[in-house]
Parts: structure tokens; sequence; C-alpha cells
């Protein structure tokens, strides 16, 4: 079965248990949202799935598109279509956006002919996402706004074009005209070869990408999973409505 399966999972970092009891799948050609309160673990899955070193995989198993992640290092993962938009974007001085992209775009599946259909293929990114295209000069993230690291994010997805994203957060801190262009960067993936998983606490950028199905993650496992009027009954709500929802004796334990 095509698409990304978590089955069973208990995970965390180091030695803590963050994770526990986690089912999810997100079939091919489907963008999922995931929402949960701060602090429930939802970084960690986005870490987890990646094989972030430092996390650990205490029980169960990951696959995508029926390979198992889970003898795979992040580099292996990435090289499987893996790719990970980050909640804080890291600054890397002495590497310049364009070498960087061009590196990335080498390494994925169909990689540009020549340097030239590479920089044609990023002359037609930077205006689709109205980045001025000086970035490309400028050292990955380095002194970049809260705003202009999270369009870069999309600016690597769009040249990397994953086959599984993971988007951590990357509608926090945006304008709304920058919110509308993630969204559209977003949304441009969108179709068969490619699923995604939005972490989000806000309905703004939902609201734009139309998710295929709503998470929950709460005291790390799914607590509830359905379609947008999970997202609307979190705004009215809040969480403790999301709870009476799910309403199993395990969650009212939870709540109490
Ligand atoms: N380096 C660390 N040391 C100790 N605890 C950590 C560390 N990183 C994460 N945790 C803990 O793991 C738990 C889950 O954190 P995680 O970042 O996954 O939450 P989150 O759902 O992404 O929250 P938010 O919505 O605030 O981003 C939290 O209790 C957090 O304090
Ligand atoms: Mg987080």
């Amino acid at each position: 079965m095509k698409g990304l399966r978590i089955d069973n999972v208990q995970a965390g970092l180091e030695s803590k248990v963050i994770l526990s009891d986690l089912n999810l799948y997100v079939p091919d050609g489907e963008v999922h949202a995931l929402m949960g309160p701060n602090g429930h673990g939802k970084s960690t899955l986005a870490n987890v799935l990646m094989g972030h070193p430092r996390y650990q995989l205490f029980k169960g198993a990951i696959s995508l598109d029926g390979e198992s992640l889970l003898d795979l290092d992040v580099s292996e993962r990435a090289r499987r279509g893996l790719f990970l938009a980050f909640q804080y974007p890291a600054e890397i001085p002495g590497v310049t956006v364009s070498k960087f992209l061009k590196r990335i775009a080498d390494l994925r599946k169909d990689p540009p002919k020549n340097a030239s259909a590479f920089l044609t293929e990023l002359k037609q990114n930077l205006a689709f996402l109205e980045i001025d295209p000086s970035f490309v000069n400028r050292y990955l993230n380095d002194g970049f706004s809260g705003g202009e690291k999270k369009r870069m994010e999309i600016l690597q997805l769009l040249t990397l074009k994953p086959r599984f994203a993971i988007f951590d957060e990357t509608d926090s801190g945006l304008d709304v005209d920058a919110l509308k262009i993630v969204a559209a960067g977003i949304n441009k993936m969108r179709g068969p070869g490619f699923s995604a998983l939005v972490i989000t606490h806000y309905r703004r950028l939902l609201d734009l990408v139309k998710p295929d199905a709503v998470h929950i993650l709460e005291r790390g496992h799914i607590a509830a999973s359905g379609g947008f009027e999970l997202v609307e009954l979190l705004e009215k709500d809040g969480y403790e409505g999301v709870r009476r929802l799910s309403g199993t004796v395990k969650e009212a334990v939870y709540a109490s």
C-alpha cells in the first residue's frame, strides 16, 4: 500500500518516552494535518520519522510505500524522499543558498540536466515564492527573518520535490501574504507521488491547504482523527471539545 504508515509506535528522546501507541496512515497523494497542544509530541514525531539520532524508537514500525524506514539513517531517509521543514530552521553561515539548493537538486530522483536548467528552475521558484533573487547569494538562513526562513523551507521543498514532506509549524510567524505563498507552495506539490503531514496550531493555513484528513496528537498518541470539522471544533471549544468528542475512557482519564 503506498503511503506513510506508522504502527504502534512508542518513541522518545533518549530514554524518555514521549510517543506511545501511535498509529497513523497518510496515503499517497494526501495531505494530512496534525494538531495538538504544546509539548505533546508533534515535533518529536517529526524527528522520529526523519531519524534524528537523539530520538529513539522503542517499539513499533514506520514504513514509506511498504519499505521500513527503521534501519535507515537521516540521509538515507532523505534519499527515499522524506523531507522535514523545520519549526526552527538552522542558520548555516558559509553555505550560500544557491550552492545548497544546487546540491540538493542534484541528489533528487530527476536532477536538473545541467547548471542552466537548474538556474531556470530556481528563477521560476523564486518568482513563484516572491523571494528576492539576491537571497541566493546569502548564507543559508543567516540573518533571515522568521518569515524569510519559512519561505526558504518552501523553496527547498520545490527544489527537492520530496515523496513525503513534514511541515512543522511552517505557518508560524508568517504575515498574511507570506502565508498564502507558503500554502501555494504546498499545493503546487500536491498529486500522486507526494504526501504530507502539516503540523500547525491554527486553521489559517489549513483554510488554504484544505487537508484530506485531520489528526489530533495528545499525550503522545492520536486522540482523534476526522475531517475539517475537527479544526472547527478545536477553534470553538479548544482541546476540551475534542476530548469530549473522542470520549473514550482513556481520554477521560487523560483529561482529569
Ligand atoms: N531536548 C529536550 N530535553 C528534554 N525534554 C525535551 C527535549 N525536547 C523535547 N522535550 C520534551 O518532549 C515533549 C514533547 O515535545 P515536542 O517538541 O514534541 O512538542 P510539540 O507537540 O511539538 O509542542 P509545540 O506545539 O510547542 O511545538 C515536551 O514535554 C518537551 O519538553
Ligand atoms: Mg513542536
